[in-house]
Order: C-alpha cells, then structure tokens, then sequence
C-alpha cells in the first residue's frame, strides 16, 4: 500500500487526484491544505494541514508518506525561498518519491519556477515523475468563467493554438503513475491544439448562444485583467502565457497522455459538454 500525500489537493487537478487515489485499492492518501477542515468537507478524505511557507506543519504532513504529488502553488514563484524548504523536509522524512505538476516546455525553459524544482528534485535524488502540462481546459471554466457567461473571451492570443489539456486527463496519468512508480517525463497535452475562434465556436456551440473572442491588445488585456484581478504577477504571468500562443509557441500536441491512459485524451467539446452548466 502506498500512502500518497497530495499538495494542492483542493486544487484544479488536486481533487481529481485525490478522488483518484481513493479509489484505488493499492493506495491510501492524505490530502494537504492550508484549511485541513473545510478540505476534509470538500474531499471527505483524511487531510493535514500543510503550508509550503511553514516549517511547522511538515512533520504532520510527511508522517508515513511514501510519496507525494506535488504542486506548486501559483502564488510562490520563489522557489529556493518559498518551496525548497519544503521539499528538503521531505527527502529528511523519508519520502521516495514525488510526481510534480509541473508546465510543459519546463525542460527548455529555464526561467519558470517548474524548471528550477525539476532540477532541484533531481539532484536531490528522488525518484521523480515530471508531469509537464499544458494549458488547462480549466482556465475557462475558472478563470474565465465570469467573461465567457457574459458572451466574450478576452485574451491576447491572435490566431495562435493551444494544445489545451483537461485537467482530469492530468490528474488521471498523476494517479496512474504516483501508483505504479514509473519515473520520468510527460508532455501532456489535450487531442489537437485549437486558436480561440475555434475554442468560441465550440463554446457557442454547446451554450446554444454566442461567445465571442475579442482578442485585444496586450495593453488593453493587461489593463482591464488587473482591475479585474488586482493582482499584477498573476496577470503579468497570464499576458505571457496569451503572449506565447500567439506567438504559435503552445500548439505542440503529443501522444503522452493516451500512452499511460491507454485511451485518448479528452476533447474541448467534452470538456466544454461536462461543464456546460458553469457558464449558465
Ligand atoms: N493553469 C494551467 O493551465 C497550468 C498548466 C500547466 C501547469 N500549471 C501549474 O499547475 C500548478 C497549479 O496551478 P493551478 O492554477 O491549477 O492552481 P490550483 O492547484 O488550482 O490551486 C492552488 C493550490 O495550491 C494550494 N496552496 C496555495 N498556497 C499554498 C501554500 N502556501 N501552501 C500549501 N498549499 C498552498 C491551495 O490549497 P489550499 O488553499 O487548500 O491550501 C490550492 O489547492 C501551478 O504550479 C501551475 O503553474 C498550470
């Protein structure tokens, strides 16, 4: 039995790793938070509380942990600061393994936060598993949600795709391998790459009403992102990610996810079926 701790548990792909494990006979899972009692209503699993910027709950956290998914939360982009400590708490405790959330392009980008916990967990000789995720579906059913139930998805992408992938399909191949142990490195990305006419079309589509892409200017998104945020690294991080796939630099799609899941990654039309209701 291997016992899993799972960070960002109440997260996007979180839950739907911590609903994973649960269901296997062959694991038990403790899920990590912030908010270990409203987590335990919210997941209805055992939860401890887990803060990467205190030391003072890693004893609690990694008590009998095997190995850990791990997820860095957006927020902290200083690494060696805000997560290393973490992490070198958990090779003391005898964690083994760790399956890290981690962004697709991480291994050629040496600039984002991922890159530089991939490297740390590597030298640290953990038995590692990099999931490199594209663009989470998600974004428009969470981020975005508000806009496109207004009739309008505002991001600065041009023409450029996104290889969208839905983050249950990550959270499946996370489950899958947190419990066979297979170490290494994914691309996961959804079935095709699409630009946003494509992803408004679809949305209009499934809604039965038009949504429309806006595509404004860098400038302008920035501007109307952070009175809506109030949050200027979160938008700055978004202008760039916008910024990339306009630049045709997101649109590589890969066979990883059908490879560990043995079927095909789920579609936008799906993902836009399931969460219809979020938009209504
Ligand atoms: N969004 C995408 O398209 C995408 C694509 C590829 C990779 N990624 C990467 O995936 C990761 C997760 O991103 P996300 O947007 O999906 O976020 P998320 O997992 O939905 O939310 C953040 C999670 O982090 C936890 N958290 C926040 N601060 C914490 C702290 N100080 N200590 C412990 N836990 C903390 C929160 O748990 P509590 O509030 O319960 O503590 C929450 O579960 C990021 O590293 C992101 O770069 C995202």
């Amino acid at each position: 039995m291997t016992h899993v701790l799972v960070t960002g548990a109440t997260g996007t792909v979180g839950h739907h790793v911590v609903d994973g494990l649960r269901a296997a006979p062959d694991a038990s899972v403790t899920a990590a938070s912030r908010d270990p009692v409203r987590a335990r209503d919210r997941l209805d699993c055992a939860t401890v509380r887990f803060d990467f910027t205190d030391p003072t709950t890693y004893r609690d956290a990694y008590a009998d942990v095997d190995a850990m998914f791990l997820v860095r939360p957006p927020a902290l982009s200083r690494v060696r600061r805000d997560v290393v400590p973490a992490l070198a708490a958990a090779v003391g405790a005898g964690v083994e393994r760790v399956v890290f959330l981690s962004v697709i392009g991480a291994d050629r980008n040496p600039i984002v936060p991922h890159a530089r916990i991939e490297s740390w967990l590597e030298d640290a000789g953990l038995e590692t598993t990099f999931l490199r995720a594209s663009f989470f579906m998600q974004n428009l059913s969470t981020t975005h949600r508000e806009e496109i139930r207004d009739g309008r998805l505002a991001v600065p992408a041009g023409t450029g795709k996104t290889s969208f992938v839905d983050a249950r399909d990550v959270a499946a191949v996370a489950v899958r391998t947190l419990r066979t142990g297979t170490a290494g490195a994914y691309d996961l990305t959804g079935p095709e790459a699409l630009d946003y006419d494509a992803v408004c079309r679809q949305l209009s589509a499934v809604l039965d009403r038009d949504v429309e892409y806006t595509d404004p200017s860098l400038p302008r998104f920035l501007v109307s992102r952070y009175r809506l945020e109030g949050d200027l690294s979160k938008v700055a991080v978004m202008a760039a990610i916008y910024t990339t796939a306009r630049f045709g630099l997101a649109d590589r799609v890969t066979d990883d996810v059908r490879t560990v899941l043995d079927r095909p990654p789920i579609d936008f039309r799906t993902f836009a079926r399931d969460n219809r209701s979020v938009w209504t």
